[in-house]
């Protein structure tokens, strides 16, 4: 499963490159309004540090309007994904773009009847939000599930990437599940290396280590 980064803050991107983790970064409006950076500049800026594809989300709603915001997003960089609600006109622009070859990610997706909608559509990726599902009462995971055995039955390219994660065992299930993607803002990467056994059995050793009086420099 790929890890892509869900932030559009250019610090937080450096600091875990070093990890070879990040296979992309997923932005949208809010992130970009988070980071108080151009959204230009900073997807730009993202391409150069980041070799996966990066996912640039348009702020229109009428489809001429969204082509040609698309067309400035998909210019900056081949690696970047557009990003467009899933409305009707959304994937129509989806349609558009997938034909010409631009990545095209399918975000707000919440039922597995839209991110059939959005396979059919040509989309690269669907963005199902399970954090957001949970957050009502819903089981996230279940969309996950139901989009998983759907887009297996057809042999659908589009790779499904599960957004709006909220804790390092919705990277295990998503995992579990065969996901193809999930994007974690990079508290949730920190705490995933997190056991509390791990912190309790590498104080021991060193505490035994220390009592042999040994270096092995
Ligand atoms: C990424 O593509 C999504 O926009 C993001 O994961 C949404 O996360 P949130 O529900 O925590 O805002």
């Amino acid at each position: 499963m790929k890890i892509f980064l869900d932030t559009a803050d250019i610090e937080q991107i450096e600091a875990l490159l070093d990890t070879g983790m990040i296979d992309g970064v997923t932005t949208n409006p809010s992130l970009i309004a988070k980071s108080g950076g151009d959204i230009k500049q900073t997807i730009a800026k993202i391409c150069d540090l980041v070799d996966g594809p990066v996912s640039a989300e348009v702020t229109a709603t009428d489809i001429d309007t969204m082509m040609a915001e698309a067309e400035v997003l998909s210019a900056i960089a081949p690696q970047v994904a557009v990003k467009v609600p899933l409305t009707k006109e959304g994937l129509i622009v989806c349609r558009r773009l997938s034909r010409r070859d631009i990545m095209v990610n399918v975000t707000l997706c919440f039922s597995a009847g839209q991110a059939l909608l959005a396979a059919k559509a040509g989309a690269s990726f669907i963005s199902p939000f399970v954090g957001r599902l949970d957050d009502l009462g819903a089981d996230g995971m279940n969309l996950i599930a139901d989009i998983c055995t759907i887009y297996d039955h057809y042999d659908f390219d589009t790779q499904i990437l599960v957004a709006s994660a909220r804790n390092p065992q919705h990277v295990v299930d998503a995992a579990l599940l065969g996901a193809d993607v999930i994007t974690l803002p990079p508290a949730i990467i920190d705490q995933l290396y997190k056991h509390p056994l791990t912190d309790k059995g590498l104080a021991a050793f060193l505490e035994d280590w220390k009592k042999t009086g040994q270096s092995i420099l």
